[in-house]
């Protein structure tokens, strides 16, 4: 929960990727359980910079991963990210550097501001990035997963020490 222009709103998060059925779709179904787990007012999104995948569910290696560690992400579907997410949203989490350029480049200056890398959650300033998974075997989906839950509590432990608001 965040204060903005007098009143109480939850806090706003979108994690974007290329094709919005891999890794962000894990790191949306992920951020939202831990807040649900916690108990924090936020609201997550996902998005994919990229319209192939429009209103398509995770891929079924992402689900599957994701299930077997007790997440759900199957009733996610993708969508495009849009330069109104600028506005909708209080921080935009990009997963690779490319998904930062296409992001950026839809921005103001200060619209931009809103961007980071996820994994610069764990490895401030490094911009490491979440490698796409797509073409690749089972292992990478996996490595997704792990990433993922890292930055995603380390966001929520962020959150609920007032870091961000
Ligand atoms: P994502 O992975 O960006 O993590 O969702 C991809 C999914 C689909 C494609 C590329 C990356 N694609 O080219 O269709």
């Amino acid at each position: 929960m965040t204060i903005r222009q007098g009143i109480f709103v939850p806090m706003k998060i979108l994690m974007v990727c290329l094709g919005n059925i891999c890794r962000s779709p894990m790191a949306d179904g992920m951020m939202r359980q831990i807040v649900k787990e916690r108990n924090m007012d936020v609201e997550v999104d996902g998005a994919g910079t990229a319209s192939y995948h429009v209103g398509d569910p995770p891929d079924r290696r992402m689900q599957a991963t994701a299930l077997e560690h007790g997440v759900d992400i199957s009733y996610l579907r993708a969508r495009q990210f849009v330069a109104e997410d600028f506005d909708r949203f209080d921080i935009i989490y990009a997963m690779d550097r490319s998904n930062y350029n296409n992001i950026t480049a839809l921005g103001t200056p200060d619209q931009i501001g809103k961007v980071k890398m996820l994994l610069d959650e764990i490895h401030p300033g490094k911009r490491l990035e979440v490698p796409d998974p797509y073409y690749g075997g089972d292992e990478g989906f996996e490595a997704v997963f792990q990433m993922v839950k890292s930055a995603c509590e380390t966001i929520a432990d962020k959150i609920e020490s007032g870091e961000y608001s």
